[in-house]
């Protein structure tokens, strides 16, 4: 096994009406004047900005509204977020959505109290600011692992440019995980959910082969089989609370490094889908389901007992030689997105509403030249992938 430090200092309140502890858990965190920043309308439309606005106030503790984080955040928003933290002398951010929100949450705290603008951390132009505001989040959408990562995804609308930031100072404090809040989710963002979870887990466990430990493969195993059954569940009942309950926590843990005691992944799925979600503003757990394929059929032969061993821990796929194992459990994983509706093919991303993709080789270009920083970075642990590899997995997975 290799050595790791592992460090989830995120406390997590779970339950039916948990987001009543807010305003207790923002004092516990030193909070006197916060920032409750949301998206477009659910949060609003189902009374959890007024009920975390009265938990607040039972509290003591001021706090001032920022709506309006679209999926895919802008950086134009974190801007306005900065603006009034600092007019305002904001002390917390509390993110009351899902990724966006969070996210959006994680870069307005990094940037209040910057000397340099926020985007700077994230095209790489300068180490991430440490002096951040504590972050807290109200999880309304299992998906994206942001309310117990130390990550943040943000789109400059200045060329379309999406970029991450990894920060431990942003890592919220606190996670408010009430199940309940994810039953207004359309289908659709359910199920995006649904599949980035389990390419979090998959992206972790796609290590170089050698870096591997038992425990977190069967954690990983565990999880991802959790979340397969769940979602069929959901696919019958969207209103299984249990089922719900499992999908929840189980995002969680597929992105607080708990499955990834053993190396850092591979994640090459992660960035191709990065360039497509800024480039097209496509939901981002769609967009892996439409690359992975692809990506597997392409890389495969680097690691063929890894992939011999997801299929044989998710699905249960033994018996013939490690080759066939391995192309079977992709075929299996490629069946099960396609059962939760989600597209396997990017040109089926224009099923969502309102994308509307170009394609040709001139964007195959583009996005592997962003993907690949201008050639100067390669991705991936599996294989390692230039450039030309990156046109040719977009090409494929068209
Ligand atoms: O704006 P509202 O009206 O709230 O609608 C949102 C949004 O349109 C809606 N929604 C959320 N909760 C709802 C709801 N609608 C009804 N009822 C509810 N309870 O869902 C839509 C999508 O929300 P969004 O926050 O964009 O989704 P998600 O949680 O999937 O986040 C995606 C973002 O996270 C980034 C992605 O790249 C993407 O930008 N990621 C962040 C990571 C991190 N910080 O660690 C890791 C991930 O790999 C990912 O890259
Ligand atoms: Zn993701």
């Amino acid at each position: 096994m290799t050595d790791f430090i592992y460090s989830a200092p995120t406390k997590v309140v779970f339950g039916r009406g948990a987001e009543e502890h807010v305003g207790e858990l923002a004092r516990e965190n030193g909070g006197t004047n916060v920032l409750v920043h949301f998206g477009g309308k659910s949060a609003l439309a189902s009374g959890l900005v007024g009920r975390i606005c009265r938990s607040l106030e039972n509290a003591g503790i001021k706090f001032e509204t920022l709506g309006g984080v679209v999926p895919n955040p802008r950086l134009s928003k974190v801007e306005d977020g900065i603006a009034i933290c600092r007019e305002k002398e904001i002390d917390m951010v509390i993110a009351a959505g899902g990724g966006s929100v969070i996210d959006s949450a994680k870069a307005i705290a990094m940037g209040t109290r910057a000397d340099r603008p926020v985007w700077d951390f994230y095209s790489g132009k300068a180490e991430p600011n440490r002096d951040c505001l504590p972050v807290g989040a109200v999880l309304t959408l299992a998906a994206a692992g942001s309310e117990m990562s130390s990550s943040s995804v943000i789109t400059n609308e200045d060329g379309d440019i999406k970029r991450g930031c990894n920060n431990e100072s942003y890592r919220p404090k606190f996670a408010v995980l009430n199940p309940e809040l994810t039953m207004t989710l359309p289908s659709w963002q359910t199920f995006s959910g649904i599949a980035d979870i389990i390419m979090h887990t998959m992206e972790r466990f796609f290590t170089k082969s050698g870096d591997h430990s038992m425990l977190t493969d069967s954690i990983a195993f565990s999880l991802i089989r959790t979340v397969i059954a769940s979602a069929r569940i959901l696919l019958k009942n969207p209103g299984d609370y249990d089922a719900r309950a499992e999908i929840m926590w189980a995002g969680s843990l597929s992105h607080n490094d708990l499955t990834g005691m053993r190396s850092n992944g591979d994640w090459a799925t992660h960035q191709l889908e990065h360039e497509l979600s800024g480039m097209f503003d496509v939901t981002h757990g769609a967009g892996l389901t439409a690359i992975w394929p692809a990506w597997a059929r392409y890389v495969f032969t680097s690691d063929i007992s890894r992939f011999a061993e997801l299929a044989g821990g998710v699905f249960g796929i033994s018996g013939a030689g490690d080759r066939e194992n391995a192309v079977s459990g992709i075929e299996a994983m490629e069946s099960f997105f396609a059962e939760i509706g989600m597209p396997t093919r990017i040109r089926d991303l224009s099923r969502q509403e309102g994308v509307s993709l170009k394609w040709g080789d001139y964007v195959v270009a583009e996005l592997a030249r962003k993907a690949s920083f201008d050639g100067k970075r390669t991705l991936g642990a599996v294989r390692k992938l230039e450039r030309a590899d990156m046109e040719n997995i977009y090409r494929k997975a068209w």
